[in-house]
């Protein structure tokens, strides 16, 4: 297994009175090509989850292991470096910085603006049809092209894991469609999973993960158990 999540739970505030659990008791695993989609509405400890998952926020309780490597067992410095080499990260708002060209954001996730660096840049986003607008500036740009750019950015590390929080939560359909078949092809080389309140969205995934109240309530039927024991999926949703 890629990445694994086993008995996450996240408190905030904990022995406060607004104590709030965002994760409790979640299972969770990511094969190599795999695409996971997680459900759930606001508030459901979504981006919790993959805060937890990329190392970005240590668990109140549970373990996340990376490539066989306990991420509760690594140095801060050692998860960031991590971070930087494996993963990238695409969020609702795509943070593109607007004085610069799509080319020059891209190439901010490699810090290198040299030919070569360049060269990569241009190929990846010919991959993902952005090459005509290499040139132009994020506000010259449609929401679904942005957020394209944002991929490309997020993909020029060469990354085994693309973590994705709403990724098309500020797109209309036909962006977001665009967004999510970009996504769906980079699995061949890059796992991702995606969180969202949108279902319409994780059509093609390989693996459905419902949330609700920090749980995992139940997949949908018809795609794979493949992210969830059957046990623990019984045992949440006997529990609710
Ligand atoms: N830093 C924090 N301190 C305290 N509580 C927090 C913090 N971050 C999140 N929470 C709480 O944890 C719960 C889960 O939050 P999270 O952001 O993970 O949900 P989400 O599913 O991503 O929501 P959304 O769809 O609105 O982005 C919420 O009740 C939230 O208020
Ligand atoms: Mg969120």
């Amino acid at each position: 297994m890629l990445l694994e999540g086993k008995g996450l739970t996240m408190v905030y505030d904990r022995g406060k009175e607004l104590e709030t659990y965002a994760l409790r008791d979640v299972n969770i695993a990511l094969d190599i090509n795999q695409m996971i989609g997680v459900m759930g509405p606001s508030g459901s400890g979504k981006s919790s989850l993959l805060y937890v998952l990329s190392g970005l926020k240590k668990p109140t309780a549970g373990t996340v292991v990376y490539k066989g490597m306990d991420l509760d067992a690594m140095s801060a410095v050692e998860r960031a470096r991590l971070r930087k080499k494996e993963f990238g990260f695409i969020f609702q708002r795509h943070f593109l910085i607007d004085y610069m060209t799509a080319l020059d954001n891209v190439l901010v996730g490699i810090n290198d603006a040299s030919a070569a660096g360049k060269n990569k840049a241009l190929l990846l986003m010919d991959r993902l049809g952005m090459k005509h607008v290499a040139y132009k500036k994020p506000f010259q740009l449609s929401g679904g092209q942005r957020q394209r750019i944002a991929i490309a950015r997020a993909l020029i590390n060469d990354p085994a894991v693309i973590f994705a929080d709403e990724p098309t939560a500020s797109l209309d359909h036909a962006n977001a469609q665009e967004v999510m078949a970009v996504l769906e092809e980079i699995k061949a080389k890059t796992s991702v999973l995606v969180v969202t309140h949108d279902a319409s969205i994780l059509k093609n995934a390989d693996s459905v993960i419902e949330r609700w109240d920090g749980r995992i309530k139940a997949e949908q039927p018809e795609k794979p158990v493949v992210a969830l024991s059957k046990e623990r999926h019984r045992a949440s949703a006997g529990s609710e």
